[in-house]
């Protein structure tokens, strides 16, 4: 390692700091360095470059011949990552996780074979006679275990070079000497070993020492009394197999032949940031939750809302097909705003509906003729309505008899006084009487015997009013009440298998044939349907967009809740950058944990859903239910996981671009 002129400056304020003075060193494999000089000195500092950690200001920086000044985060990364192995003063140990995973994290970065990884790491461990603390978390460890633990972590990959800042800085004198014991034995074995100190008696053990002073070095000579046998065998030596020997004595060439295939390797790292993320999750439960909470609301309303639309949308079309299906009214007049068009039209007639009732598609064809007059059953007098129809009206709009009959074609030929009431016309005449047929009803001075009484109806789109309605032949109708000889409309039930458009022009070049004008207009319940689910389909998006708003609202309280785990999790990220990971490992583990929060949600807003469903479903009518429709449910969930990946990637981004020395200085 090979530095000259290296100049580091800091800003300070609108000034810049010069820490580093020009510094001039080479570091020669398997040397042992101690660097020692007053706090404030600039160790650190020089130790963060010479471990990739931080960038010179100014100077030129090789290693191995190359020079770092031209790589970038992730090549910077990687040589940390097969070269480097970093021991800090207060361990930097993730907390989360066993000693094991901890040792093992370099490894998974590297690409290195889940079950070679475990064992070396545990083998790493044993050797550093910690074979019994294997699954102890760094909280169940005393502190110079897990400088040992942290020591394993620097071998994992190999550690060539073994960059200590003050690894005995935090630990009492007797593990202070275990690891500085542990640290000459790895240097006997071939290791580069350089280490920070302020310690004099720790300097005197090693081979070289460098004396630092306000950012300059001030002396630089090897300790003449510094000599491999001197010192006993280490600890770690001691219970030293030649299995283990092999394992941790062989700086670099560890990960070559071990390593995984680019995308086992990938998926690999995918699996340990999914562990992360669930360990992450776990640790802050309620925060997680109430994160979730944004979504789960989003998604449960926009499900909910849509089951609902479609639902009532469902009701809705039943409605209108118990009017009758396919079916097609002509309407005596000139469509409204012709100006041919006045206030009394007569231009329809008996003979064309029979015109279009004699056509191969057409089921049945009821005529029919509205007006409006004053009903009385012996004292009680109403207005009510009165239609003439066919003799098809039954079958043509679907209604039902209560009780007794309704009209057949002699009715309509011989134009007999019968009528048929509706529900309406029943309690407003006959209060007291259950069985109203045989009971005559003055027709303004016409007398009409009833002789059916239609069901209540039920269906939303026909009179809603309560007034009473009396249906009769439409030819009784013609010749005792208004007179003339003009309907004002009919009513054509369709063959289902007959398109209704084309049946609808079929009838109107029929009719235009035989009037020579287009003075009629036709109306069909299809276009009725199309509009009523037009508008239920908008009532849906109207009510989703709103639902969407609170999705995105619950989105931005995923961001806010990663924002502060980046935050909290800082020195986690600066340990996994020293350690080796790229820029992108450390977003994909944000990322993840963002999209599992999200689809968490996503799944449990569903839930929700289903069971606000079925609480309507019981309370409400039995005609009403909601429909959950597959497509609302996949999109929610592609919604959640969208959201997750959208507001997570800026926290994301961030703590990728975290500078790794920063990082690791924020507790
Ligand atoms: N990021 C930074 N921004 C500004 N100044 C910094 C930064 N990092 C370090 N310094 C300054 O650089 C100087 C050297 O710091 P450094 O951490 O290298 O000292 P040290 O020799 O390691 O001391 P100690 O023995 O106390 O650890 C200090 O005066 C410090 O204030
Ligand atoms: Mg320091």
């Amino acid at each position: 390692m090979q530095l000259s002129g290296i100049i580091r400056e800091f800003p300070a304020g609108e000034q810049t700091i010069r820490i580093l003075h020009g510094i001039d060193l080479t570091i020669y494999q398997g040397e042992m360095v101690a660097i020692i000089g007053q706090s404030g000195s600039g160790k650190s500092t020089l130790m963060n470059i010479l471990g990739c950690l931080d960038k010179a200001t100014a100077g030129e920086y090789l290693i191995f011949g190359k020079s770092v000044k031209q790589l970038d985060a992730d090549e910077l990364a990687k040589l940390r990552r097969e070269h480097f192995g970093f021991i800090f003063q207060r361990y930097h140990l993730l907390g989360d996780i066993d000693a094991r995973d901890n040792v093992a994290v370099p490894a998974v970065y590297a690409g290195m074979d889940n079950k070679l990884r475990a064992q070396r790491a545990e083998q790493l461990l044993t050797d550093l006679g910690l074979g019994d603390k294997v699954h102890n978390r760094p909280s169940q460890l005393s502190g110079g275990q897990q400088q040992r633990v942290s020591v394993a972590r620097a071998l994992m990959n190999g550690g060539d070079v073994i960059l200590a800042d003050e690894p005995t800085g935090a630990l009492d004198s007797k593990s202070g000497k275990d690891v500085l014991q542990i640290l000459n034995n790895l240097n006997k074995q071939g290791h580069t070993v350089i280490m920070v100190t302020h310690d004099p008696s720790i300097a005197d053990q090693a081979e070289r020492v460098i004396e630092l002073k306000d950012g300059h070095i001030i002396a630089d000579y090897r300790n003449e009394h510094f000599n491999h046998s001197d010192h006993t065998q280490a600890l770690a030596n001691e219970e030293t197999t030649e299995e283990a020997t092999a394992a941790s004595a062989s700086p670099s060439k560890v990960l070559r032949h071990k390593q995984k295939s680019r995308l086992g390797s990938l998926i690999d790292r995918l699996s340990e940031a999914f562990r992360m993320s669930i360990l992450a999750m776990r640790a802050h439960k309620m925060r997680t939750l109430l994160t979730m909470l944004g979504i789960i609301i989003g998604i449960a309303s926009v499900v909910s809302v849509v089951g609902i639309g479609q639902g009532s949308q469902q009701q809705i079309l039943s409605n209108i097909s118990s009017l009758g299906t396919n079916t097609i009214t002509v309407i005596d007049g000139y469509p409204y705003g012709d100006p041919r068009r006045q206030y009394n039209d007569d231009n329809l007639t008996p003979d064309d509906a029979q015109a279009v009732a004699d056509q191969p598609y057409v089921v049945s064809v009821s005529p029919q003729l509205d007006t409006n007059a004053s009903v009385r059953y012996r004292s009680v007098q109403e207005s009510a309505s009165i239609s003439g129809v066919g003799s098809g009206y039954l079958e043509v709009t679907g209604e039902k008899l209560a009780q007794g009959q309704g009209f057949d074609e002699q009715s309509i030929s011989l134009r007999t006084q019968d009528i048929i009431i509706d529900d309406n016309a029943k309690t407003t005449f006959f209060p007291d009487i259950t069985n109203p047929i045989g009971e005559v009803l003055l027709i303004g001075n016409v007398p009409g015997l009833v002789i059916g009484v239609l069901e209540p109806n039920e269906n939303a789109f026909s009179r809603s009013s309560d007034t009473p309605t009396i249906y009769m032949p439409y030819t009784t109708m013609m010749s005792r009440i208004v007179g003339g000889e003009n309907i004002d409309r009919f009513v054509v039930l369709i063959d289902n298998q007959i398109s209704t458009s084309a049946a609808e022009s079929a009838i109107s070049e029929l009719i235009e044939g035989r009037h020579g004008a287009d003075d009629f207009r036709t109306q069909n319940s299809d276009s009725i349907r199309q509009t009523i689910e037009s508008t239920t389909n908008t009532m849906t998006l109207l009510i989703s967009s709103i639902a969407i708003i609170s999705l995105v609202v619950g989105g931005i309280g995923v961001m806010n809740i990663m924002l502060v785990s980046v935050t909290e999790r800082t020195n986690e990220i600066g340990v996994r950058m020293a350690v080796g990971a790229r820029q992108s490992d450390i977003m994909q583990q944000f990322l993840i944990e963002a999209v599992l929060v999200c689809i968490l949600g996503g799944g449990l807003g569903i839930l929700l859903a289903f069971l606000i469903g079925e609480g309507i479903n019981s309370l409400g009518s039995d005609s009403f239910s909601v429909i959950y429709s597959p497509t609302s449910i996949i999109a929610a969930f592609i919604c959640s996981t969208l959201i997750g990946i959208v507001f997570g990637f800026l926290p994301a981004r961030n703590a990728a671009k975290l500078n790794p020395v920063e990082a690791l200085s924020r507790d």
